[in-house]
């Protein structure tokens, strides 16, 4: 089942609230929350108080993508704040088995994150214990970069293991989804389509979320 998670990124922060309602009128069912510390990734972002208030809302579940390094330290907190899935850096991890747990312990879906640069060799010994895995598209950091086609293997390699080794995963992609990358993406295995400038950086994110969907849903179709 395709899924859009539109990443509040691009939202404009002072009207938070009624943007992603305005998403989740548009079919997003999922909402993703960037969080980036300045170390892992050259930004900064938001914290726990802010999910607290997303949390009153909205009851579609929160997607909390961890780019910040220890993220051991903070995964309490977010879980606290009202966090549902969450995931953590393979690049980030010194312990990513123990990491992935930690997650699994406060009754999250736990993901595991690769970065452009990253193969999905290095994931072997925790697809077996993910809910679901995420494929940068991007370098992560910043909202309306450029997709990098390079990684669309990836999204392939991801799903071909799946069905080899019967296991459960779902694979979701981040950076550069938009109407002219969303079909390559849906054909490559993508489930989980996060958007944030093609949702939040223009017009009306209700429409926009309908339309990159209805992308999506069309590239599902052709696809069997
Ligand atoms: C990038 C973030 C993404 C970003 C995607 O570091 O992880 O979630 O918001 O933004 P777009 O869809 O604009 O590439
Ligand atoms: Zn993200």
């Amino acid at each position: 089942m395709i899924e859009l998670a539109p990443s509040i990124l691009s939202a404009d922060f002072a009207r938070l609230g009624e943007q992603v309602i305005a998403a989740g009128q548009g079919g997003a069912s999922i909402i993703h929350v960037d969080i980036m510390d300045g170390h892992f990734v050259p930004n900064l972002t938001i914290g726990p108080p802010v999910v607290k208030s997303l949390r009153k809302i909205t009851k579609l579940p929160l997607d909390c993508h961890l780019m910040i390094e220890n993220p051991d330290e903070f995964i309490p907190a977010f879980a606290e704040a009202g966090i549902d899935w969450m995931s953590v850096h393979q690049e980030a991890c010194r312990h990513l088995n123990r990491t992935l747990h930690l997650i699994k312990s406060h009754d999250c879906l736990a993901g595991v994150v690769i970065n452009p640069a990253t193969p999905v060799d290095t994931l072997s010994e925790v697809l077996d214990i993910v809910d679901y895995v995420l494929v940068m598209s991007v370098n992560p950091g910043f909202g309306a970069q450029k997709f990098i086609p390079s990684t669309l293997h990836k999204m392939r390699q991801l799903a071909e293991i799946r069905q080899r080794r019967g296991l459960q995963y779902r694979i979701e992609v981040d950076g550069g989804v938009a109407l002219d990358t969303v079909a390559d993406v849906v054909r490559a295995g993508a489930e989980i389509l996060v958007a944030g400038n093609a949702v939040f950086g223009h017009g009306d994110p209700t429409k926009n979320a309908e339309a990159l969907l209805k992308a999506a849903t069309e590239a599902a179709l052709q696809k069997v």
